[in-house]
């Protein structure tokens, strides 16, 4: 008989969330936490990184580790900073993102370069520098139940948004092909790379949805934005050993937008 409350758990599980202050990275924290996990969130901001985790612990355990992430030097702090935690990573979210819009002409190097680093060179070298813990988890059990990489990347990589956010939309269809290929390389050692492509969330990066939510809606087949939980059921879903096959693959969560637009 299957059981689908085992099914969906993270009970006794570790998860790393980078941008796990607020925003998609809280909703994913949230989801969790509700699942079982010891979660640690990250983000640049000590002090609204310690009041999240602060709120958060109020589900279970949450630790706040700040971090810059979009460096390697960076990468590595937090990575010792959660060795000194835990000595194996079940699941490690790249979240942390950045924006830029610019007119064609006026694109400046500066937006390619933020950017490019955040979204998608730092999810290779975070996963990279946090191996051996992920290793370790693959490796507990018997190699029982596969460690998780869950890269957050964004529709504007699956479909074209209209905005003037070249190295966005480029960076995350970057991302989406760099998902597949470590997904090929770690699938072997017994850890499972997949991606999320959010539609519309109400955030500080997504001003539009946060600050108005129907108007924006009106643009989505779904008819609203999306919810904390739809991220976090679809995290949970990856994360979870219901995920376990899902391998290289993008997970659009988005209330049918990028299918609108194709
Ligand atoms: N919201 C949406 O509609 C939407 C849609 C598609 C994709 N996404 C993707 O979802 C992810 C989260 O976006 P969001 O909308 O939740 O954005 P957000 O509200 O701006 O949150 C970004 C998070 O990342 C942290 N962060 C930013 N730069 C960082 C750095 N260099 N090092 C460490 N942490 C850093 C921020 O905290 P600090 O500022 O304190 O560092 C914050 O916790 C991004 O990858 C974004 O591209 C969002």
């Amino acid at each position: 008989m299957l059981n689908t409350t085992d099914l969906f758990s993270l009970q006794g599980r570790t998860a790393l969330i980078t941008g796990g202050s607020r925003g998609i990275g809280r909703m994913i924290a949230e989801g969790f936490l509700a699942a079982g996990a010891r979660v640690y969130i990250s983000a640049r901001k000590a002090a609204a990184c310690d009041e999240t985790a602060k709120e958060l612990s109020a589900l279970g355990h949450c630790i706040s580790l700040p971090s810059d992430v979009s460096t390697l030097d960076g990468a590595k702090a937090l990575v010792a900073a959660y060795g000194k935690h835990e000595a194996s990573l079940d699941i490690l979210v790249n979240n942390a993102g950045a924006a830029w819009g610019a007119a064609f002409d006026d694109f400046p190097e500066s937006g390619w370069d933020k950017v490019v680093d955040l979204n998608m060179k730092t999810p290779f070298f975070l996963t990279q520098a946090l191996a051996p813990a992920l290793r370790a988890a693959a490796n507990a059990h018997g190699g029982s139940s596969p460690a998780k990489v869950i890269n957050i990347a964004s529709i504007d990589g699956v479909s074209v948004n209209p905005m003037e956010t070249y190295s966005y939309a480029a960076s995350k269809a970057g991302l989406i092909h760099l998902t597949r290929r470590m997904a090929l390389r770690l699938a072997p050692e017994n850890i499972v790379v997949s991606a999320i492509a959010p539609g519309a969330f109400a955030s500080d990066m997504n001003k539009d949805a946060r600050d108005h939510a129907d108007a924006v809606a009106q643009r989505i087949p779904s008819r609203r934005i999306g919810t904390t939980e739809d991220m976090a059921g679809a995290a949970i879903f990856l994360a979870s050993r219901a995920g376990d096959y899902v391998v290289g693959s993008t997970l659009v969560v988005d209330g049918g937008v990028t299918h609108a637009r194709s």
